[in-house]
């Protein structure tokens, strides 16, 4: 499995990083090329990468490349558990401590307000790098408060994973709308002793992601303008809510998935268990690979809304410099390397990851081998970018906490906005 190929390399990785060089704390300054982002010869030198630990197989060779060619300058990786909540924990406490371990960070774009308001990372000179040339809503996440605290890695969207050779024999098209969704989930999976439906619905940032794709898709918001004002007393967001109660409710989510995270729910599907699941683009690859039971005999299409398309989440990583960085000039240059077309291609072909790099998903060679980019880059051009706000962690476990109830139906939808309005409306005024 993943993560245990990834938990043996973290021991391992951890163990030969060097510590005891002397941080500078903050220090870059946007909108210049030199300053520490330059290339004076005292703020180059070895590096760390830190990054979630789950799907990273690819890296090591891109590294070795990097590492070869850059003897003095030398990149470990260091690699943390695989849940977004548990990685953002584990960097926060390490940058606080003020510690100089972890050098360029591999931030989930949810995260990267938080990081950049509470000054753990240093804004970036954008002429540095060919932010043109990246999709323009992912370059977006990657800014706070007008300045540049990342580049952009990897993208992320949702996709409504299918079950192509059941619905197949049962003469019915992949779903457009909720009502296709709910129709086939509850009559057809049962004859084939499958699932109906899974997300990603564990207490954690995935169900964050998950209830606002459904509160958007439902044409609601949960927040607007950055996080300062508080929309999801409404309607719209009531029905987001009560299309994944009513799954529940119904039996076409069953109970186990609301234990799922990524890798359960994947699995979940590949093992043959789900006629329908939400996840990431990477799930492609793996469903495809040998030893999956639904190799060839499964399709994707855009996640559907009430009467048509609905709206995903914008997901991704951005690639930050610690403000304690023992040498930020390389840890530009990684920054540039790992962005750069070469890799950002093997990001895709290599590492099953959407590239930020816009070309790339109209390369007819790479449509070709994965069929499902035009379709991901519709969602990734249409889908909702986390607030900007810098307690983005405490809106995000509201609003787990909050659907928690909804799917265990211990709330109904309209007692549910109810309380999300007040505590979101608490953690704004707070600030
Ligand atoms: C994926 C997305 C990320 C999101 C996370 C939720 O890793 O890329 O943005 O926060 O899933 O589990």
């Amino acid at each position: 499995m993943r993560w245990m190929r990834a938990a043996g390399r973290a021991l391992l990785v951890g163990a030969v990083v060097l510590a005891g060089y002397t941080g500078f704390g903050v220090r870059a300054d946007a909108g210049a090329t030199s300053g520490a982002f330059g290339t004076a010869s005292g703020d180059r030198g070895p590096l760390s990468l830190v990054t979630a630990g789950d799907l990273t197989d690819y890296l090591p060779p891109l590294l070795d490349d990097w590492n070869e060619a850059h003897p003095d300058e030398r990149v470990t990786l260091v690699e943390l558990p695989d849940s977004a909540d548990e990685t953002r924990a584990q960097m926060i406490s390490e940058l606080r401590s003020g510690r100089d371990r972890f050098d360029v960070l591999n931030i989930d774009v949810a995260w990267t307000s938080e990081f950049a308001a509470a000054g753990l990372i240093s804004p970036l000179p954008r002429d540095r790098f060919p932010l043109d040339a990246f999709l323009r809503p992912v370059v977006d996440t990657a800014t706070f408060e007008g300045r540049l605290y990342a580049v952009p890695y990897v993208t992320n969207a949702g996709l409504l994973y299918y079950r192509k050779d059941i619905l197949d024999r049962a003469g019915e098209e992949p779903p457009r709308t909720w009502s296709d969704l709910v129709r086939q989930a509850r009559t057809i999976a049962p004859q084939y002793g499958l699932d109906g439906y899974a997300g990603q619905f564990l207490p954690y940032e995935g169900l964050t992601v998950n209830v606002t794709e459904a509160v958007h898709s439902a044409g609601g918001s949960v927040l607007r303008d950055d996080g300062a004002r508080v929309s999801v007393d409404s309607d719209a967001a009531r029905a987001g809510l009560r299309f994944l109660a009513d799954g529940v409710r119904d039996g076409w989510i069953s109970r186990e998935a609301l234990g799922y995270k990524e890798e359960e729910s994947r699995q979940a599907f590949q093992d043959g268990r789900l006629l329908f699941l939400r996840n990431w683009p990477y799930v492609y690859a793996d469903a495809s690979a040998e030893g999956s039971k639904i190799a060839g005999r499964f399709g994707a299409v855009p996640l559907p809304g009430p009467d048509g398309p609905g709206t995903s989440v914008l997901g991704g990583s951005n690639l930050a410099v610690s403000s304690h960085a023992r040498h930020p000039a390389s840890a530009a240059d990684l920054i540039s390397y790992l962005t750069s077309e070469r890799v950002q291609r093997q990001v895709l072909t290599k590492g099953s990851l959407p590239p930020v790099r816009a070309a790339l998903y109209e390369d007819p060679e790479l449509v070709r081998a994965y069929p499902y980019l035009p379709t991901l880059r519709q969602s990734l051009l249409s889908a909702v970018p986390r607030p900007k706000s810098p307690r983005y962690d405490q809106v995000s476990l509201a609003v787990q906490a909050v659907a928690q109830d909804v799917m265990a139906l211990r709330q109904t939808p309209e007692e549910a906005t109810a309380r999300l309005a007040r505590e979101l409306g608490a953690i704004s005024r707070r600030g």
